[in-house]
């Protein structure tokens, strides 16, 4: 695709802003690998953009709500005469469909999250004026033909999307060194909450070749830390030899429903389970010095998976395994599909299994029907798990779910407020807990940023009297954000993106902070 140019010197701007969860950050990765390709610039400078792209999210309407006020306000600029185009992306438009461009007629096109292969030509089309239907200036999965058998699936361009992307270090975090690589899409669990089933679609898994392919295509271009992505990551589950491309490569296909996890695996097929496919990353991409995956669900979480956590140094002994309720009434209300013993009974597996694992949950307060008494049970859930930190989100009606259709949003607004307050403050204490018991401790920091308070002290706003140091931010392999002082910027820069040892010497609820254990450096 050739963009007209705007400017003599032929280069067209896009700003463009994500919300929401890392899977919407790897998709703006790869949109703007894909756009910068076709000859386009990035920039940080909303005002002064040619196209303004958001990448949305539609989990819960506060998500949404933010991301229409910067469309409102782009209507207002464009009717002052602005030229400027503006495309929306993600869950949004994909929940909301055409009607979207009815609404907000300042946006030229819309481009659902299965979709984004063809965003150049939508951008194309909006930039070049021609006029178009609102159906052609909608890429949207809809009918959800594309995701109906493995053929089609097979045929996925999103597939070729993740497997040519750019690995150019230069705009990512960290310096490059950091990278989510996709390992499944979609989701089939149906939580009667969400909208992500309906926005991502059917769950589509993808070959376990092409995942290590790209995780060694990434550390050659220098990252050294790799976070799978999924929304159900232990569901991945692989088959092999059902389905072949041209090239006789395997493709992505869809993932097995959730009876298969009740039975023994089938021994006259050869199929790679999570389990395996983190040995092999492990075992293959040596150069990967810390191997994550998030997202993981409570259920169908083998002992086989903790233990090859526990057998390979460079996985980090973190899990995030949202439990959304401690009260068996609400969680089937939810459709989660196991009990608050069974979350207990996989947080006991994962404890003996790796003592020092480090566990971060989400909970959904203010459900529909929740009392005093189920929110009771969620509290003591939390005090027995003893999260690291625990993500609360007030309960918020999604059109298309099952539960807008079938529950009443009785809980009222005040009470989710009080107990997302509530939660937060337990939670807090347990998580100040937590980082407490790491102090004098000398851990492992992989290095991400310079600490926004940092940053602030350096641009004058909180001056000190004498020239301040650096504050850098990471991570320990547990996720615990860990922050330390270097005497300048030039050494911060040259540390970001690296793993350093830091002692630890004091905490709070969501943070270490410590000292550059300078003698433990590898030099
Ligand atoms: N309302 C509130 N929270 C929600 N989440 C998902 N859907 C909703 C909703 N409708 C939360 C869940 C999920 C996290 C990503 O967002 O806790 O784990
Ligand atoms: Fe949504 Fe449930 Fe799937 Fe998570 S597991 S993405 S909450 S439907």
């Amino acid at each position: 695709m050739q963009p007209t140019p705007k400017h003599h010197n032929g280069t067209r701007s896009i700003y463009l802003e994500t919300f929401g969860c890392q899977m919407n950050e790897l998709d703006s990765e790869l949109v703007q690998d894909q756009l910068v390709a076709l000859g386009f610039v990035f920039m940080d400078d909303r005002d002064r953009a040619d196209v303004v792209l958001f990448n949305t999210c539609s989990v819960r309407e506060q998500a949404e709500n933010k991301v229409l006020s910067r469309v409102g306000e782009l209507g207002i600029e464009k009717k002052n005469g602005r030229e400027i185009v503006v495309g929306m992306l993600g869950c949004l438009p994909e929940r909301e469909g055409q009607r979207l461009l009815g609404r907000f007629p300042q946006v030229d096109f819309i481009c659902g999250p299965s979709e984004l292969d063809r965003l150049p030509t939508l951008l194309n089309n909006a930039i070049t004026g021609i006029v178009l239907k609102i159906s052609e200036r909608a890429a949207l999965q809809g009918n959800r033909s594309r995701r109906s058998s493995t053929l089609s699936a097979a045929k996925d361009n999103l597939e070729l999307l993740d497997l040519a992307r750019a690995f150019n270090p230069d705009h990512r975090k960290t310096g490059g060194r950091s990278a989510y690589v996709r390992i499944t899409r979609g989701c089939n669990k149906f939580c009667t909450y969400c909208v992500v089933p309906n926005t991502r679609g059917a769950e589509v898994h993808r070959p376990p070749d092409s995942i290590i392919e790209e995780c060694q295509k990434l550390v050659e271009s220098g990252a050294i830390e790799v976070t799978l992505l999924g929304q159900t990551v232990n569901h991945y589950r692989y088959t092999h030899g059902v389905a072949l491309n041209s090239e006789g490569r395997e493709v992505p296909q869809i993932g097995p429903g959730l009876t298969a996890f009740k039975k023994p695996l089938d021994n006259s097929q050869r199929i790679t389970t999570f389990a395996n496919l983190l040995q092999r990353i492990h075992d293959e991409v040596p150069k990967i010095q810390r191997l994550r995956f998030v997202t993981s669900y409570p259920r169908d979480f083998q002992d086989d998976i903790l233990e090859v956590m526990r057998d390979c140094p460079r996985i980090c002994n973190y899990l995030h395994v949202p439990a959304q309720s401690g009260s068996n009434r609400i969680l089937q209300l939810m459709n989660r599909g196991y009990t608050v013993e069974e979350y207990l009974d996989f947080i006991d597996r994962a404890r003996t299994i790796i003592p020092d694992v480090e566990i971060a949950g989400d909970i959904i307060v203010g459900f529909p029907t929740e009392t005093d008494e189920d929110f009771m049970e969620t509290e003591s859930l939390i005090r027995t798990v003893r999260f690291k930190n625990n993500f609360v989100f007030s309960y918020s009606p999604r059109p298309s779910t099952v539960a807008i259709d079938r529950y009443m949003d009785d809980v009222p607004r005040e009470t989710k407020l009080e107990r997302v307050n509530h939660l937060l403050k337990v939670g807090g204490e347990i998580s100040g807990e937590v980082h407490q018991t790491y102090e004098g401790k000398v851990v492992d920091v992989f290095v991400e940023r310079i600490s926004p308070k940092s940053e602030r002290n350096n641009n004058g706003v909180e001056l000190r009297w004498r020239e301040s140091t650096v504050q850098l931010s990471g991570r320990t392999p547990g996720d615990l954000i860990c922050v330390f002082d270097v005497y300048s910027k030039k050494e911060a820069h040259s540390l970001i993106g690296s793993i350093v040892p830091v002692t630890v010497i004091g905490s709070a609820p969501l943070l270490l902070k410590g000292i550059l254990s300078r003698d433990n450096m590898a030099i």
